[in-house]
């Protein structure tokens, strides 16, 4: 049975259209779901939205509408986006499901029958736009605003119930320190740490003074808040808690990866973890935290202009291609740091795909054309600058597994195209269209004919989790057809002699270059 691979965004709140940074996420956990299932694994990935809470009630006044009605308004927009974007998850999970909301029920009961579950009251500064409490010291710190969204916090008092966090803390940090890959990027790891160290208090789960939201089993005068019912998400989307056979995915795929901003890290080591160990289920493999977008060098926001918002994203995809905007988004910052959208940066790196691979491809294409009738010719004796050559393309696939495996994503989508740069290296210095000219040289010709088309079918090979649509096309070119073939299977068949290919055109057309991106 082929192994399993289970991999999710977090749910976002829809109390807003999308954005670049939900869409970076979603990308990143694509191309991660998707070089696994090219992997040959059996992979789920799940996407979803956080209906519940009090940002959600406060918006939806705002808009002089009710929370109901504004996530019936906003959830469909997420929906067809990842739709339009072409994104691959299997499974769309809302918290406001009746599958969700039993799932949620169940898991509730079952910390209670633990007696994980106490009523107490709390009075206390607190971040809505986070939905977490925030102590004393740390809200003084913080000019009482939210170090996120810099909103003011809000004082609340209010008879709750609480979770026992503290009688897990000890467990959740030994699991870290036990695990030293559970939290990734590695660095990320202290950060928590060096929390849980300083002490944690039990959590706040409920609000009496809330009906948005999913009723307390033992006091239905309380509904259940927010991080309890959003976290519990990535197991009740299995079927967990919702009655026996129905629960199969949940077997099946449970435990899996999370990939996540980085401002939500604690809650999914911590909080997550702890929910988990309180109702006796495994533990998430990892938790991937990304970092902060921020645009042309300032924190994005609508009166700056400098806001990345859905017109903007669509635009740039009717202009550039989808692919384009997602090999930017993935080679942007090595994966966990802070990222910078800049227009420069943007023609950079679409240069990259249209000067280094497209071109690459185009010239392959035009040469067995022109000089062999489109049909690949054999390799003959290799000279020392063939043979380089086939050694860096013969370890590329290596060492994308392993940039996939560790969750290095701008390594895994720049290592394809630094071998398609070589390969053009190559050409220029072999000088084909020379060989061409001398009948004496047709051997040699021959060979780096088939040396230059085995190395760009290499990088097609390798980029495909991240540019589904562009590498499956510069594969059709060179008249290859996946067939839902691994890309180890893929990797292990040269091109044959003798094997025609097909017909090219530009993979990454150039729009009007005035056109800002
Ligand atoms: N609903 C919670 C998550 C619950 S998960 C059990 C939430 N939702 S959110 O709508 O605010 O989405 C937060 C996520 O959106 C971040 O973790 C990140 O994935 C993404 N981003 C939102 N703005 C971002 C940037 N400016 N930059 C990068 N990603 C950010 O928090």
């Amino acid at each position: 049975m082929a192994k399993t691979f289970y991999i999710s965004t977090p749910i976002y709140y829809p109390n807003a259209e999308p954005h670049l940074g939900h869409v970076y996420t979603t990308i990143c956990a694509d191309a991660v779901a998707r070089y696994h299932r090219l992997k040959g694994e059996d992979t789920w990935f799940l996407t979803g939205t956080d209906e519940h809470g009090v940002k959600m009630v406060k918006t939806a006044q705002s808009q002089g509408t009710t929370a109901a009605e504004l996530v019936e308004k906003n959830v469909p927009i997420f929906v067809e986006l990842w739709q339009q974007m072409k994104i691959s998850n299997d499974d769309f999970i809302r918290t406001t499901s009746d599958r969700h909301k039993a799932g949620v029920t169940a898991i509730v009961e079952k910390m209670l029958a633990q007696d994980d579950i106490y009523l107490g009251s709390y009075e206390g500064w607190y971040d809505e736009g986070q939905e977490e409490f925030v102590t004393e010291t740390a809200a003084k710190d913080q000019q009482y605003k939210s170090a996120v969204s810099g909103r003011p916090l809000v004082r609340y008092g209010e008879p709750t119930y609480f979770f026992r966090l503290r009688k897990y803390a000890d467990r959740v940090r030994q699991h870290i320190e036990q695990n030293p890959h559970f939290i990734q990027p590695e660095a990320r790891r202290n950060e928590v740490l060096s929390k849980l160290q300083a002490g944690v208090e039990d959590l706040s789960i409920s609000r009496a003074s809330l009906k948005w939201g999913i009723q307390l089993p033992n006091d239905p005068e309380h509904v259940i808040y927010v991080w309890i019912d959003a976290l519990s998400n990535y197991i009740t989307a299995l079927g967990y808690g919702q009655g026996e056979g129905n629960d199969a995915l949940y077997r099946k795929y449970w435990p899996g990866v999370h990939l996540i901003g980085r401002e939500i890290l604690w809650f999914h080591t911590v909080y997550w973890p702890a929910m988990l160990m309180s109702i006796g289920q495994p533990l998430p493999l990892q938790v991937y935290a990304h970092g902060w977008w921020t645009a042309e060098g300032r924190k994005m926001s609508k009166s700056m202009g400098n806001f990345i918002d859905l017109d903007r994203l669509r635009a740039v995809i009717n202009d550039f291609s989808l692919d384009a905007l997602r090999y930017y988004l993935l080679s942007a910052a090595p994966f966990g740091n802070d990222l910078n959208w800049t227009e420069v940066d943007f023609n950079k790196s679409f240069n990259d795909l249209a000067n280094v691979v497209g071109n690459c491809l185009n010239r392959v294409l035009k040469m067995v054309g022109k000089y062999c009738d489109g049909v690949l010719p054999p390799a003959g004796a290799a000279e020392e600058i063939d043979s380089n050559l086939q050694r860096q393309g013969g370890q590329l696939l290596g060492q994308v597994h392993s940039a996939y495996e560790t969750i290095h994503l701008q390594q895994a989508v720049m290592l394809p195209i630094e071998l398609a740069r070589l390969t053009n290296g190559y050409i220029d210095a072999t000088s084909p269209f020379k060989l061409a000219k001398d009948p004496a040289q047709h051997q040699r010709l021959q060979t780096v004919l088939n040396v230059s088309c085995q190395a760009i079918y290499r990088v097609l090979i390798c980029l495909l989790p991240v540019l589904p649509e562009k590498a499956a096309e510069g594969l059709a070119q060179l008249g290859v057809q996946i067939n839902g073939r691994t890309m180890d299977e893929l990797f292990a068949q040269p091109l044959a002699a003798g094997h025609k290919l097909g017909s090219g055109s530009p993979l990454f057309p150039r729009v009007d270059p005035k056109k800002p991106a």
